[in-house]
């Protein structure tokens, strides 16, 4: 099977004054499709702009991204919204809910910005994703009115409205207690059942354990890659 995403040569440097900033040096890897992936590294070693490059919330400087047999690198606007829309999910460290729309309406969101989406259609959506979190009981809710795994649930929901391939998710235990770390990683291991690819930026050791494949990362670059 070809991976679902093969990335080659993947530079992103950031200009600071008259300095270079090299957050990705040169990575490699593939991504399998259900696969279930945790990246380690310390801080600055270039996770999460490697997380914002293939969740098309970022453009690399150089190199190859390979989605699904497309080459995505260096898409058009409109082309990496459609990406963005219809093949990957987000999950936060701080959840990037929004505080005025119910539960309901913030895991509907990402559809909206699809083409003729239907609102009745997006709420009928976004209910079944919560039901799959076991968040139905809280439709009417605001974000401020739940718990932190409350809200990580809801967050995984809004992840994965849209049916996506791929869920990259950025430290989305580090602001939950024990109990509601294991719910959330628990939550995200099931979506490799359905072939959905998931990939979990982490600090944490215990929680890169739940993943079957751990990559380390460090200045820039792949150190290691080991599946368990
Ligand atoms: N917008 C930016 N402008 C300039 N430099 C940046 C920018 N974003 C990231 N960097 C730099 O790129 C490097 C990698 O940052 P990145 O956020 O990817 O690290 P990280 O591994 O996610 O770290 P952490 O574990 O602290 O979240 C860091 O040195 C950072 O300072
Ligand atoms: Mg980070």
């Amino acid at each position: 099977m070809p991976p679902l995403i093969a990335i080659r040569g993947l530079r992103k440097t950031y200009r600071m004054g008259d300095e270079n900033v090299h957050a990705l040096d040169g990575v490699d890897l593939d991504f399998q499709k259900g696969e279930f992936v945790a990246i380690l590294g310390p801080s600055g070693s270039g996770k999460s702009t490697l997380m914002h490059i293939l969740g098309f919330m970022d453009t690399p400087s150089e190199g190859s991204i390979v989605f699904d047999g497309e080459e995505v690198a260096r898409l058009d606007p409109d082309r990496r919204a459609w990406y963005r829309s219809h093949r990957v999910g987000f999950v936060f460290q701080a959840f990037n809910l929004l505080p005025r729309l119910t539960i309901e309406e913030n895991v509907a969101l990402p559809l909206l910005y699809r083409d003729g989406s239907d609102p009745e259609a997006n709420l009928a959506a976004a209910r079944a994703a919560l039901e799959r979190v076991g968040m139905t009981h809280r439709l009417g809710h605001r974000p401020g009115q739940l718990s932190g795994g409350e809200r990580q649930r809801v967050a995984v929901a809004r992840a994965i409205v849209g049916t996506p391939s791929i869920i990259f998710a950025d430290e989305p235990t580090g602001n939950l207690d024990v109990k509601n770390v294991d719910r959330v990683l628990d939550l995200l291991g099931s979506l490799i059942k359905e072939g959905i690819t998931v990939v979990l930026v982490t600090h944490d050791l215990a929680v890169a354990e739940k993943a079957h494949r751990v990559i380390s990362m460090r200045a820039g670059l792949v150190q290691e890659d080991r599946v368990r």
